[in-house]
């Protein structure tokens, strides 16, 4: 299985600081930046958007950013996140009219496309995609906020896709968002998953950098 990741969600962060927060869990050792877009309309929260992204670029962060998109529409606003820099786009099968169109536009702009599963929305919408997918996102909370609980039932739906990737032979990162802590990365691990999003776990704990080996620590167990 590909190297564990561990991707901080910004939502937590302390947004009047943000460039700063970027800096500090990057130089804790996050292997990526989960940047959640929230449209208060395909969820019921409102966040940021390219702008935002830009400015952490011009900022100098340098890790890759994890787009995860949580509006409706979704194509309008993909060639502005690449442009914005963005490395991963990942979206919700729910928010666009034409998944594959979807998927074709984000590649096309130069980002890697994630399909992304709210807690009740079934894998189906897997079997023509994941050939052209770079990451699928399965979320164990319902998404909007940050510092939910989480949703067991993610465990089994990551055994799944663990499944359905390596049937496909092909490297796709597998990563779940919402509720992961210290204490259940390393069941979320042993399910399957290698790419791990934790924005209260670590925005809220008093040492991000001892929180990040903690995680790693886990997931080294599993
Ligand atoms: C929720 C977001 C998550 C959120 C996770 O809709 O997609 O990325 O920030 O927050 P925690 O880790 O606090 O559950
Ligand atoms: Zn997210």
């Amino acid at each position: 299985m590909a190297t564990p990741w561990i991707a901080p969600s910004i939502l937590s962060a302390d947004f009047a600081r943000l460039g700063e927060e970027v800096d500090a869990v990057t130089a804790a050792g996050a292997d990526l930046i989960h940047f959640d877009v929230m449209d208060n309309h395909y969820v019921p929260n409102l966040t940021v958007g390219p702008m935002v992204c830009e400015a952490l670029r011009k900022h100098g962060v340098k890790a890759p950013i994890d787009v995860h998109l949580m509006v409706r529409p979704v194509d309008r606003i993909v060639p502005d996140f690449a442009a914005a820099g963005a490395g991963y786009i990942t979206f919700h099968p729910e928010a666009t009219e034409h998944i594959d169109r979807t998927i074709e536009l984000i590649r096309e702009h130069g980002c890697r496309p994630g399909l992304a599963f709210n807690p009740a929305t079934p894998l189906e919408y897997l079997d023509y995609t994941l050939e052209k997918l770079d990451l699928v996102l399965i979320m164990s909370v319902n998404p909007g906020f940050g510092g939910q609980r989480f949703i067991p039932s993610a465990l089994c739906k990551l055994e799944q896709v663990r499944q359905r990737i390596q049937a496909s032979g092909r490297e796709v990162r597998l990563e779940i968002d919402g509720g992961v802590k210290v204490e259940n990365i390393q069941a979320i691990a042993r399910a399957g998953a290698d790419t791990f999003v934790a924005g209260s776990a670590i925005f809220g704990s008093p040492d991000y950098a001892a929180t990040l080996r903690a995680m790693r620590e886990q997931i080294a167990l599993k």
